[in-house]
């Protein structure tokens, strides 16, 4: 037999490089590893309510034989008239993780540099890498609130993107009017804004939405939204992006594949905004509970920037692996954060209140727990 390390073609260096996306544990290993049959899902900031009934009863009309859509006429068409937008400045993608991965493919050239922030949504980083570009990362302030001079300070340096989040995942937080308007002001006609708005349904009446706010702007811009987190469709991946110009959208598209949004994906998302009512119910709920969850949180005395999404971003005062293992051993999943410097939070989705409740008391056991280690006993 061969020695198999010698039919390994040489890899992209970039590639080969790249760090791994921390996603969440999936339910059924989380099953097996715990041996908990319930599990409280609590990782990926999904819906816990599901999807419109709408959508179930589009999807019977799907014909899995056919090729869907390529350009997403009809969806695209739906979300100008939504957003008035022209139709053409929209590029639909397979989640907006795959817009995030166009853009870069579209607008970074070897050596470029990317402007992200500190903690951040790691797709932004890796697929910034994956291009050959140097990552350049801002902090957030020292109480986790957007450091907007050190955006301005980063944008200086006019590098090709700058990715903003808002609001903030992982934090939470979202950039109000006047912060927005300062690092729209700031952006060099070299760099390209992607702000990444994922969680914009979750974010409060005053926080600013984005694509009214870049309407006038003079720069380039890309917006992007999901229908995975409000909307519940995270497993049939569709999420968008809204350009500054039809000319950065025809790019994007070319950057990406030809039949990326399946038949069902399409068919879903449409239904799914014609019952807009069901997604703002669904929404007012997690709110209400995140709120909740925010108020037991403080209580316990535990850190968590105030969220304006459907997940909480706390500091548990130790390991976030540790913190880990003791929810999965109650059933429940929830995100350790790993990145330099956060390796004390965990960020925990807004489930259905059963879970919640679940999730809260084992926090409690586990502040319990660490602070009878903390006096010796
Ligand atoms: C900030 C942010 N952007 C993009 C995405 C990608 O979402 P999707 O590909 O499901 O649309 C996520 C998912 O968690 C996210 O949190």
């Amino acid at each position: 037999m061969g020695d198999p390390s010698n039919t390994l073609p040489r890899l992209n260096p970039h590639i080969a490089a790249l760090p791994l996306y921390n996603a969440g544990m999936n339910i059924a290993v989380a099953r097996r590893v715990s041996g908990i049959d319930d599990i409280a899902a609590l990782a990926s900031n999904e819906n816990p309510y599901g999807c419109s009934p709408a959508v179930k009863s589009v999807l019977a009309q799907l014909d899995p034989s056919r090729y869907a859509d390529p350009a997403c006429v009809t969806l695209r068409a739906a979300l100008g008239r939504k957003l008035d937008t022209a139709p053409e400045r929209i590029v639909v993608g397979n989640g907006s993780e795959e817009m995030i991965a166009a853009v870069c493919r579209a607008v970074l050239r070897p050596f470029a540099t990317v402007v992200t922030l500190v903690p951040g949504f790691g797709l932004h980083e890796i697929e910034s890498q994956a291009n050959g570009a140097k990552v350049v990362k801002v902090g957030m302030t020292k109480d986790l609130a957007f450091d907007v001079d050190a955006i301005i300070q980063a944008l200086r340096k006019k590098p090709a993107i700058l990715f903003l989040s808002s609001p903030s995942n992982p934090v939470g937080p979202a950039v109000d009017s006047e912060a927005l308007s300062r690092i729209i002001a700031a952006v060099p006609k070299e760099t390209l804004l992607l702000l990444d708005e994922a969680y914009f349904e979750f974010s409060d009446e005053t926080t600013p939405d984005g694509l009214k706010a870049l309407a006038d702007a003079d720069i380039s811009y890309v917006v992007l939204r999901t229908f995975s987190k409000a909307y519940g469709l995270a497993g049939l991946r569709v999420g968008y992006a809204v350009t500054s110009d039809e000319r950065l959208a025809r790019a994007i598209s070319s950057a990406k594949t030809p039949f990326n949004v399946n038949g069902a994906a399409q068919l879903a998302a449409v239904a799914a905004l014609q019952d807009e009512t069901w997604m703002r119910q669904a929404v007012t709920a997690m709110k209400a509970e995140r709120d909740r969850m925010a108020g037991r949180v403080a209580a316990l005395g535990m850190f968590a920037p105030k969220s304006q999404t459907n997940f909480l971003f706390l500091d548990i005062g130790s390991d976030s692996m540790s913190a880990f293992d003791h929810f999965l051993s109650a059933g429940i999943i929830v995100k350790p954060w790993k990145e330099n410097g956060f390796e004390s939070f965990i960020r925990v989705t807004v489930g259905l209140p059963s879970d919640n409740d679940r999730f809260l008391d084992a926090l409690a056991r586990f502040k319990g727990d660490a602070s009878a280690v903390s006096v010796g006993l």
